[in-house]
Formats: C-alpha cells, sequence, structure tokens
C-alpha cells in the first residue's frame, strides 16, 4: 500500500501544504545536518521529498547537485522547486540508482516501509545509492511516534533499528529525538539517525 502512487498524487491533489500533517514551517534540522555533514559541493538525494521546502532552501544556501525523489508525480509536478532541482519519479525500494550521491536524506519515509521485504529493499537502494564516504540521514517516527500517517499503517524505530536496518555497509555516527508539530498542534515523535557509508 505505501507504494501506491495514486493514494500520494490524491493527497497531493487535495490538500494544500499546510494540510499536510508533515509540514514545518522551516527546514532547520535537515539544513543543520547537511551544513555540517555534507556542504557544499556534496551531492544530495532528498529520498520521498514530496513538496518539501528542503531542495529550494538547500538551493539558496549554495548546493548545487541536488535530487529529489518521490513516488509521486503529482508533488513533483507541483513543488516550488529551482529549475537546477533534479525530480525523479520512483518508488524508492525498486529504485536503480545510476550514480551515487554523497547524502541520502530522508524526512518521513521510512516509516511507511511497514513490511521486511520493503524496509530491507530500501536499505539495499541506500546502500547502493550513497558514495563511500557519504552519509545517510534519516528522519523516522521513533518509538513512541505515531503508529498510523496519511491513511497507512507505519513502522515506527529506534535509532538502533534504523542502524541495524542499513546494516554493514554503514557505520552508526548519531542519533536525535525530534517532536515534530503537525500544522494544527499534534506532536509526533521522531528518530533521527546519521549513518556513514564505508
Ligand atoms: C510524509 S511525506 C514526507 C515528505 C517530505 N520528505 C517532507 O519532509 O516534507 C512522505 C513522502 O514519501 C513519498 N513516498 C511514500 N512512499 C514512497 C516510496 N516507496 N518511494 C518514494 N517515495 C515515497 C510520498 O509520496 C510523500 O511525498
Amino acid at each position: 500500500m505505501s507504494a501506491d502512487p495514486e493514494h500520494w498524487d490524491e493527497i497531493y491533489r487535495q490538500r494544500t501544504d499546510s494540510e499536510l500533517s508533515w509540514s514545518r514551517a522551516d527546514q532547520g534540522r535537515s539544513l543543520k545536518l547537511l551544513s555540517r555533514l555534507a556542504p557544499p559541493p556534496a551531492s544530495v538525494l532528498d529520498v520521498g521529498g514530496g513538496r518539501s521546502g528542503l531542495a529550494a532552501a538547500l538551493a539558496a544556501a549554495g548546493w548545487s547537485d541536488i535530487t529529489v525523489l518521490d513516488l509521486s508525480s503529482v508533488a513533483l509536478e507541483t513543488a516550488d522547486f529551482p529549475t537546477s532541482v533534479a525530480r525523479i519519479v520512483a518508488d524508492v525500494t525498486a529504485w536503480e540508482p545510476e550514480r551515487s550521491v554523497h547524502a541520502w536524506h530522508d524526512r518521513a519515509v521510512l516509516h511507511f516501509m511497514a513490511s521486511d521485504d520493503e524496509r530491507q529493499a530500501y536499505a539495499r537502494v541506500a546502500a547502493a545509492a550513497v558514495a563511500p564516504g557519504g552519509v545517510a540521514i534519516i528522519g523516522t517516527f521513533g518509538p513512541d511516534g505515531p503508529d498510523r500517517c496519511s491513511g497507512l499503517e507505519v513502522r515506527r524505530s529506534s535509532a538502533d533499528e534504523v542502524a541495524g536496518l542499513l546494516g554493514g555497509g554503514f557505520a552508526f555516527e548519531e542519533a536525535h529525538e525530534e517532536f515534530h508539530h503537525t500544522p494544527w498542534g499534534v506532536s509526533q515523535q521522531f528518530t533521527w539517525a546519521v549513518l556513514r557509508r564505508h
């Protein structure tokens, strides 16, 4: 179900950004992590980036090699990205990267991979996509986060679980806890995990 593009296209057709539970006022945490761990000229792949403002914020801050991948063509067609941002419509679990990147950024996508098969496929693609020495920065619902989102079952993770999932190809570097507040004021626990590709 998570890999049903029509489900997400419909959400992006029907809702404005302020009606999306995952909308955030600024890109602070992602920008801080990427500035420290993969500053320009590093290449950044925003996995499941949707219509997030991250790509535009990165471009404004000096990154020039930015790609946003998403299952939803509607999200990418209606996103307000600079023309320099590359857009890829794909299911991340089935995607075959044509080149590697320095940074894999995922905010609020991994938790939609609810089955072991989907999660293992995600981990395989991350290993194929991140260059040696590069980073995976993953923000996902934490152990006390919601158990459903956008009408879908989700799977919550601790930082150890994210590190275990990505496995031997990455070394765990750091973890952070964040409480995201939806536009209507509900608090959601997120785990952020940073892993370094061997
Ligand atoms: C909760 S939204 C997060 C959007 C964005 N990362 C942000 O922080 O604003 C989840 C996004 O993941 C995308 N998505 C869901 N399953 C996916 C998959 N299997 N492959 C690629 N994108 C996926 C959805 O289309 C949606 O844009």
